[in-house]
């Protein structure tokens, strides 16, 4: 029995292309080679069902088995059918996408084709934005054009200042900020127009732009300072220190080395592809909610202290470990299972995160200016003594792009319970992205994963005398 699942020819056509040495015929997404069996077939996948006997071929498309293909075998027409079992997604993918490549064993990042070191040290994070949207590095003119537009949406209603003014003095930057960003959805009601590549991109001009603004004004709450107005003559980074720091003077007037570090930072954060929180913008876009509520839904996931909170949580564990001498004894700590070396090891990564070298490189420029924070003498004794560590060694754990990435936040000023905050400002472009690609993709539907159910069977209601 074969699977009757076909190949789409976006398959067949990437099958002729891996494979050249079968077929010298290339066919067409239209009209691919059927003159060999394996360029009809591809590879398959055979699979015995020792319960049944029975035998099925699978194709193997990109190095995956479609996980519905599955379905067909049963041990009886009631049999519901084969399923997977993978908790927390370890081995699934998700979408075909055509945004961000990882190779976690190789430590390779690229946005688009291009390499991380390379946008990092060349481009600009809007620039950068424009590519994880449109798939292209925009031309002088269209540059111009997004950069305005993006400009052009900075302001916020007046209405969510009162919101932000509704907070707790001590209330957590991030919680104001997944709040009011949730909240964008109730001023711009058109939004909900997700079918409207017009109203998407509106409402990504919108997002990409008021981000720091919400960031800013929640900062500004929680030091008890007046809100200030974004200044649409700076460039974007410089424009968020401005709401951030400026005082009484005409205009901010921003370090350039410091505001170029943070564009730089936006850059290596702007997209991952599937994260917690990517998956979770994917998730929640799926039911087709408008992106302000399912952003507000992906910046919650990336509050979390096993993702974006991750660069906070190795602030208080650098804190926590107070001398450079107390390090081996926290090391040990950690070996016997008392906690984890936050800012270390990564789902993806099994090797040096290449976000984290080029962050490392980035802290001796910003230190130039800022003087060095206290902690990277702790921080780059930890590094060295988990690096020549068996216990990391042998579970490939390096550090990731939190390890250091909060002690650069720290030296250019911000509290550490900004540092989510500072994630989610470039993040949304890549859960636009994502989004966006999602909404675009005839293959995807709302998602809605499945579970093996081991509760109780049917019983009967007792009366609460009765228990
Ligand atoms: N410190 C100590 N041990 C660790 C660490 C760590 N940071 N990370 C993983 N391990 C150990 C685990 O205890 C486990 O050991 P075992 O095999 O003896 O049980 C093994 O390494 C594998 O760990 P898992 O938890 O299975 O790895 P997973 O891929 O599920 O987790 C994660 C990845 C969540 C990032 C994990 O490495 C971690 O908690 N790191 C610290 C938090 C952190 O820095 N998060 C930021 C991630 S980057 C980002 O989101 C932007």
């Amino acid at each position: 029995m074969t699977s009757s699942s076909a190949q789409n020819n976006d398959d067949v056509l990437f099958f002729l292309a891996a494979n050249p040495y079968i077929c010298n015929s290339y066919g067409t997404a239209t009209n691919p080679c059927r003159s060999h069996w394996r360029c009809v077939m591809a590879d398959t996948l055979t699979i015995l069902d020792n319960r049944t006997g029975k035998k099925y071929d699978l194709p193997i498309t990109y190095g995956t088995i479609r996980a519905l293909d599955l379905r067909q075998i049963k041990v009886n027409d009631d049999d519901f059918g084969l399923m997977t079992y993978d908790p927390a997604f370890m081995n699934t993918a998700l979408c075909k996408s055509k945004i961000t490549f990882i190779d976690g064993d190789k430590g390779i990042l690229r946005y688009r084709g291009y390499p991380i070191e390379q946008l990092a040290e060349k481009s600009s994070f809007l620039e950068t934005s424009y590519l994880l949207l449109y798939g292209e590095l925009p031309t002088k003119s269209q540059h111009e054009e997004w950069v305005r537009n993006i400009t052009l949406h900075t302001m916020i209603h007046e209405n969510i200042k009162k919101l932000m003014d509704g907070f707790h003095y001590n209330a957590h930057p991030m919680g104001m900020l997944i709040s009011t960003v949730g909240s964008l959805s109730t001023f711009y009601t058109d939004a909900k127009d997700i079918q409207s590549p017009e109203s998407r991109m509106k409402q990504t001009y919108r997002l990409i732009a008021k981000m720091p603004t919400l960031a800013a004004f929640a900062y500004r709450h929680s030091v008890g300072r007046p809100y200030v107005y974004p200044d649409n003559n700076l460039s974007y980074t410089a424009n968020f220190m401005s709401m951030l720091w400026k005082m009484t003077e005409l205009q901010y007037q921003a370090n350039p080395v410091l505001a170029r570090a943070l564009d730089v930072l936006f850059i290596l954060h702007a997209d991952h592809e599937q994260n917690c929180s990517t998956n979770a913008m994917r998730g929640i876009g799926s039911a087709h909610v408008d992106p302000y509520s399912a952003i507000a839904g992906a910046a919650a996931a990336l509050y979390g202290p096993l993702h974006g909170g991750a660069n906070e949580e190795v602030l208080h564990m650098l804190d926590a470990i107070g001398a450079k001498e107390n390090v081996p004894a926290f090391v040990k700590d950690v070996k016997e299972g008392k906690g984890r070396l936050m800012g270390f090891g990564h789902r993806v990564y099994k090797n040096y995160d290449p976000r984290a070298r080029v962050i490392k490189r980035l802290a001796d420029e910003v230190f130039e200016v800022t003087g060095r924070n206290p902690r990277l003498e702790i921080a780059l004794e930890l590094e060295r003594i988990a690096l020549e560590d068996e216990y990391f060694i042998k579970r490939k754990l390096y550090p990731n792009v939190d390890f250091h990435s909060g002690l650069i936040y720290q030296a250019l000023g911000f509290p550490i319970e900004m540092f989510p905050v500072l994630f989610s400002i470039p993040r949304t472009v890549g859960w636009i992205a994502q989004w966006e690609e999602m909404l675009n993709d005839p293959e995807q539907k709302i998602a809605r994963p499945r579970q093996i159910y081991l509760g109780s069977d049917q019983r009967d209601y007792v009366p609460i005398s009765k228990r």
